[in-house]
């Protein structure tokens, strides 16, 4: 029996990286899936693997009648919505904040929480009705702590933390939960910044950011997809307005080997400044 059978969720940003892993985890759990997706062939493509359980819808997460038709497709088709993860994205604005255009501005929010408000917004009246549903949505380490990514991603993955918090409290009498997941580097193109990266380049991700995570590594799209489905299972029946870290610890703080060696080796006096000695 699998863990999302009988269910129904729509995935935006369902085409490509963690949405497509988590598509084909919900899927094998037994859920049909929308996948909605600005790329059309991609999506395409993700949605045939999956044969009936499967349709693909084709959306831009900034239009909010996309994102309307794309919910009100899913109910037609499959009669329920107990899931929306709202994890389409993209790296936003470059650079320094002198630099940064207005219009520039606007799209990075566009995509990056306007486009979750919107799938929220849609998904809640027919949860509602439903009197149950689980709201996910990927925010990112960079949310969680300054200095991760470009400033304007950085504040765009915050917001979608308070939002995910601020929308399960209004939700949970309704029996709907919402929690946000925080990934740290994760192996899909965005990461890479290639829309089809080569071995070469993913090496080059692999090598260069395991450093920055306590676990020594990068993760997978697979380890965030287990934890979309956890959060849209019975699996977390009591847990709401909480944002995940999957993040190789990279939240916790700076990895021990990362310490002045001072700090790391022992000393024949134990203790740093013992007061008086
Ligand atoms: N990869 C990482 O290291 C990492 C870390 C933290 C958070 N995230 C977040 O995870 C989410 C998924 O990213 P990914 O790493 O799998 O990248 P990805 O590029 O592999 O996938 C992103 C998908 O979103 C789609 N998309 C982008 N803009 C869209 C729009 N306006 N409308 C509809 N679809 C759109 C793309 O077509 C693509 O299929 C993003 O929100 C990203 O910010 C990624």
């Amino acid at each position: 029996m699998g863990k999302l059978d009988g269910q129904v969720a729509v995935i935006t940003g369902g085409a490509s990286g963690i949405g497509a892993a988590t598509v084909r985890l919900f899927a094998a759990e037994g859920a049909r899936v929308v996948v909605a997706d600005m790329q059309e062939d991609k999506g395409q493509e993700m949605a045939q693997e999956l044969g009936d359980q499967g349709t693909f819808v084709q959306v831009n997460v900034t239009q909010e009648a996309e994102v309307k038709a794309a919910i009100d497709t899913t109910v037609e088709r499959w009669g329920r919505l107990d899931c929306i993860y709202n994890n389409a994205g993209f790296g936003g604005a470059l650079g320094p904040i002198e630099s940064i255009s207005v219009e520039d501005y606007d799209m990075t929010f566009d995509v990056l929480l306007k486009g979750v408000f919107l799938g929220i917004k849609h998904a809640t009246p027919i949860m509602k009705k439903q009197q149950s549903g689980s709201i996910i949505s990927t925010s990112s380490a960079a949310g969680v702590e300054a200095g991760m990514a470009t400033h304007l991603y950085s504040v765009a993955k915050a917001g979608v933390i308070h939002l995910t918090k601020s929308v399960a409290l209004e939700l949970g009498e309704f029996n709907i939960r919402a929690n946000c997941i925080c990934p740290g580097a994760i192996v899909t193109p965005l990461a890479v910044g290639r829309p089809s990266p080569t071995d070469k380049q993913v090496a080059g991700l692999r090598k260069g950011a395991a450093h920055l995570h306590p676990l020594g590594r990068v993760g997978e799209p697979e380890e965030i997809a287990k934890a979309a489905l956890w959060l849209a299972s019975d699996d977390s029946s009591f847990v709401t307005g909480q944002a995940l870290a999957v993040d190789g610890g990279i939240t916790a703080g700076r990895p021990w080997r990362d310490l002045p060696e001072f700090h790391r080796t022992s000393h024949p006096i134990r203790m740093y400044r013992v007061p008086g000695k």
